[in-house]
């Protein structure tokens, strides 16, 4: 069932409790990617624009303790945003009480305040995280109207979305981001214009278990890379010498290759190095940035040897692959790309489904959505996922309770 959607609220004069995902990178209290709050800006203009008095709020890594807490203050979000809406924006440095309501109460139309990590009240009893009833029936009188733009907490029932929500339960609708994130993502797991090409990569099999599972059901094809491959090569009976390869998953992996049918695609080379395992214990990228790189077929890996990206036929093979494809999802990098030369495969396939033709091509958020902005690719996709494990459980095919909880549409 369709949820409504913030276009569908008149706004004028309305407190608009709005919940987005400003969970950004930081280092030394310094935005290290910002493209979570880009992201949420039309959502933000639009309600500034229809004359609401916005009221934002997110979270910020996790609070476990008192020393957890200035390094995860929303302040210098709050400044990012005032410099990229070119207006000011009110932070307020606490989740509740007389300071807050009394910067809400003295909102005008089109004026934002936005209040502190609502994990700060994570600190004690975990209120937030475990959808404490009073916090969420607390912030929901704080406006008219809520708007969850959140789609990279989607998989979380806080009392931030879901304990907001039950008590509008008329008025609680989604942003323009969450709603994209839904018909893409959404769109292209239950609706694909086919032929529909999954290529999942990262580290572990064990994180994507559902995911494949889901992605062998409803794809056409499913092409594994990263590290996450070496689990597949032993269940062949490989050697992957080094390789990350998770042992407790190597059953698991031949029973899918087993019922995949032949939908499963396979590296059939990679660049392998040998490190020296004292150096790389203490500095791993640093001791895999000076090793030479040989690239091997998957048969004839080195017992010393690990690979740590895809050689120059799995890009061949993946590219024709490819072709056709009318619908493309990623999730995980196919190498280690944080070191530049073994970004090579993970840049092929940013080039490749940039040059697909008349396609339909999404990034399923984490680390494969941050490796393709860096590498400049951001423009080239349909739609690049904010959100990392929101986006893996909507893969998996499952209901997000930050979605679950909005109003259907009449
Ligand atoms: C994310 O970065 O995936 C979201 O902001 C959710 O963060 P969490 O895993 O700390 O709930």
């Amino acid at each position: 069932m369709a949820k409504k959607n913030i276009r569908d609220l008149n706004l004028k004069g309305k407190k608009v409790l709005m919940r987005v995902d400003f969970n950004v990178p930081m280092k030394a209290g310094v935005i290290t990617d910002d493209n979570r709050i880009v992201q949420a800006l039309p959502t933000i203009k639009h309600a500034i624009n229809e004359g609401g008095k916005v009221i934002l709020f997110s979270h910020l890594g996790r609070v476990k303790s008192v020393e957890d807490l200035a390094k995860n203050s929303l302040a210098p979000v709050a400044k990012r945003l005032e410099e990229l809406l070119g207006q000011p924006v009110k932070f307020v440095p606490a989740t509740r009480g007389a300071e807050l309501e009394a910067a809400i109460d003295a909102l005008n139309e089109g004026e934002v305040v936005m209040f502190e990590n609502t994990r700060y009240e994570d600190l004690e009893g975990k209120k937030e995280s475990k959808n404490d009833a009073e916090l969420g029936a607390y912030w929901a009188s704080l406006g008219d109207v809520f708007v969850n733009d959140a789609f990279g907490t989607a998989h979380r029932a806080h009392a931030s979305n879901q304990g907001i929500a039950s008590h509008h339960p008329e008025n609680s609708v989604s942003g323009f981001l969450l709603e994209k994130e839904i018909k893409f993502i959404g769109g292209a797991v239950d609706e694909p214009v086919r032929p529909f090409v999954a290529i999942l990569g990262g580290a572990k099999v064990s994180d994507k278990i559902s995911v494949i599972e889901n992605l062998l059901e409803k794809a056409d094809k499913v092409m594994i890379c990263g590290a996450m491959a070496y689990t597949f090569f032993k269940a062949q009976g490989l050697e992957v010498g080094k390789s990350k390869c998770e042992a407790d998953f190597v059953d698991y992996a031949k029973g899918l290759l087993e019922k995949a049918n032949g939908k499963i695609v396979l590296p059939v080379d990679v660049a392998s190095v040998v490190v020296d395992p004292e150096e790389a214990a203490a500095d791993f990228f640093g001791a895999i940035a000076k090793a030479e790189i040989t690239y091997v077929p998957v048969t004839e890996i080195n017992p010393e040897a690990q690979g740590l990206d895809c050689g120059p036929k799995t890009i061949e093979l993946f590219k024709q692959e490819l072709q056709g494809a009318k619908t493309v999802v990623w999730n995980g990098p196919a190498g280690v790309f944080e070191v530049e030369k073994f970004a090579v495969g993970t840049k092929s396939i940013c080039e490749a489904l940039a040059n697909l033709e008349g396609a339909t091509t999404i990034i399923g958020g984490g680390d494969s959505a941050a490796a393709a902005i860096s590498m400049g690719y951001e423009s080239k996709f349909s739609h690049i996922s904010t959100g990392g494990g929101a986006s893996l459980e909507y893969l998996e095919g499952k209901s997000l309770p930050g979605v679950a909880c909005l109003s259907e549409a009449k």
